[in-house]
């Protein structure tokens, strides 16, 4: 099985998810775009939809989906999105298509997180994947020394600006053993808008394509 064949086997066990009557929050990514796909197939159960992107947004719209935002729909009763990373304990890395903190808020404001994933992007630690930060552009340099100072490696994501106007740093050789101390300590650096670290907001259930089919973790 082909990694796209087992982000689309992820993506279609989410759908057993969406109960009828749901305001539902939709992430960002290739797996995504998978169940993003299958969504006018259960349309009738889906109330609203709010998007954690402009380019979620303009797939949704594509489809025939009104996109509210989430100041009109209050919580969101279902959050699915993908992972760069995770781990058995549910904790993740997202950002790797720079959509962090738009899916950080959708996962705060959801009931219920299910990550969706292949089994390349679970790991026994965190941090292999380099760590996605959403930075100010004016802290940029500000927030890389920080980094330099923890020996890690920020690279700047050259020629890419979030949706919110701001810059990424991909930050390399950043040892994750403990990711809530870690978010924590990165969240008090100022400049930093969002960590793609995902330790105090996990998912709430993870679902994993696999050669065998999909298997489930719950947190
Ligand atoms: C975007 C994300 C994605 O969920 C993450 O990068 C995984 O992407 P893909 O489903 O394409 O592998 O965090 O900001």
């Amino acid at each position: 099985m082909t990694s796209a064949d087992k982000k689309r086997s992820a993506a279609e066990a989410s759908l057993e998810f969406i109960e009828p009557g749901m305001i539902l929050g939709i992430g960002t990514g290739s797996t995504v775009n998978f169940l993003i796909d299958m969504l006018p197939g259960i349309r009738n159960r889906i109330d609203r939809v709010v998007s954690s992107s402009k380019a979620t947004t303009a797939l949704l719209e594509e489809r025939g989906f009104a996109v509210s935002t989430l100041n009109e729909v209050g919580d969101l009763d279902l959050y699915v999105d993908g992972a760069d990373e995770a781990t058995k304990r549910l904790n993740l890395v997202k950002g790797g298509g720079g959509a962090l903190t738009r899916e950080k808020v959708l996962a705060g404001a959801a009931r219920r997180f299910v990550c969706i994933i292949d089994d390349s992007k679970l790991v026994g630690m965190l941090g292999k994947f380099p760590l996605p930060v959403e930075v100010l552009p004016m802290a940029q340099a500000f927030v890389s020394r920080r980094f330099v100072k923890m020996r890690a490696n920020p690279v700047w994501r050259e020629n890419f600006v979030t949706d919110n106007g701001n810059h990424i740093l991909d930050v390399h050789d950043l040892a994750i053993s403990n990711p809530l101390e870690i978010e924590d300590r990165l969240n008090r650096i100022p400049g930093i808008l969002t960590v793609g670290l995902f330790a105090h907001r996990p998912a709430d259930i993870l679902l994993i394509g696999n050669d065998e089919g999909v298997r489930e973790l719950r947190g």
